[in-house]
């Protein structure tokens, strides 16, 4: 599906093909403990998102210089461009490279190198969003954010990811405050895996712009009312949660009931090298098994525009 869309919710870690990590590998010299391709993609069947977050994490092994970085943007960029991205906020996970020696300076440089011309190139206008994670400690992410001021001129806004249940939002209050402080957008994930109370205390602590999944809204009348009337959006991943097993077939997924309730929903691809699907393809699915019409899909294509962090002249442009 090539309609023009922004997508606002895409880890890139989790654009990591299988043929992409075989050959930082061996540019590296780090060894995977997967036999081929073909083995490490069978390797792809997943319970949970912790399930999900232990294969991710282990396969950034091999990402360690700052052309790694720039080959893996660069990659994501020009398969996103033939599903019709023209503007992407891409989510970068530090505290899980520092933790195995890789800088916060290689990694954004690194990802810059690619992003720096990917108007130009690719035909898609980036931002980046800093991410923390949610199963390290507070303290860490207020070391990430100061390790990232250097670099805050590339750096549009954070985010939170990684493991939810168990981590609400309100953990994360102080680095926040100095996010926002610093002028940064703020994000967080919630309602993927744990409950609506983790969305309304993203809003209410965080103070975040939007949600990232946020699919277990639908739980609480009450919190997809404010949602509605705050046009608070939410950034859907389909293929993930089939693949995360959020929901069971993508048939039974909430979208056409959250598009009637009159949600800003977006249609995002989250880790489309795991998840088997960029952000057209995520378009795709859910026009065949949801059967959205054109009106509905147009209204996506239109909101993932309204919820980025594009002013509204650079929209236009985009568009
Ligand atoms: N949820 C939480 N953390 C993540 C995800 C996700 O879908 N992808 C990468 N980190
Ligand atoms: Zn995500």
């Amino acid at each position: 599906m090539s309609l023009p869309k922004a997508e606002l919710h895409l880890h890139i870690e989790g654009t990591l093909e299988p043929e992409l990590a075989f050959e930082l590998a061996a540019r590296n010299g780090v060894e995977l403990p997967y036999a081929d391709t073909e083995a490490l993609r069978k390797a792809y069947q997943f319970d949970d998102l912790q399930s999900f977050l232990n294969l991710y994490y282990e396969l950034m092994a091999v990402l360690r210089t700052e052309r790694d970085f720039e080959d893996l943007a660069n990659a994501y960029l020009a398969r996103a461009a033939t599903q019709g991205v023209r503007h992407a906020e891409i989510f970068f996970d530090p505290q899980a490279h520092i933790a195995r020696g890789v800088d916060m300076g290689t990694v954004v440089e690194g990802l810059w190198r690619a992003l720096g011309d990917s108007e130009a190139r690719h035909g898609i206008s980036t931002q980046l969003i800093l991410c923390f994670l949610r199963d390290e400690s507070a303290e860490s992410a207020l070391r990430t954010l100061e390790a990232a001021k250097p670099y805050l001129d590339r750096i549009v806004g954070v985010g939170l990811d990684s493991a939810e249940v168990g981590h609400p939002p309100v953990k994360f209050r102080e680095v926040y405050e100095a996010a926002a402080a610093l002028g940064l957008r703020r994000v967080a994930h919630a309602g993927e895996e744990g409950p609506p109370e983790y969305i309304t205390e993203a809003l209410d602590v965080l103070g975040v712009e939007r949600i990232d999944h946020g699919l277990r809204c639908m739980e609480s009348p009450e919190l997809v009312a404010r949602l509605v009337r705050d046009r608070i959006p939410l950034t859907l991943c389909p293929l993930s949660n089939v693949r995360l097993r959020t929901v069971d077939v993508l048939g039974d997924h909430p979208l056409p009931a959250m598009l009637d309730a009159g949600l800003l929903c977006t249609v995002n691809s989250d880790d489309p090298a795991y998840f088997g699907g960029y952000a057209g393809d995520n378009f795709d699915a859910v026009r065949s098994a949801l059967g959205l019409g054109e009106e509905q899909l147009r209204e996506l294509a239109r909101n993932s525009f309204v919820a980025s962090f594009l002013d509204h002249d650079e929209e236009r442009r985009t568009r």
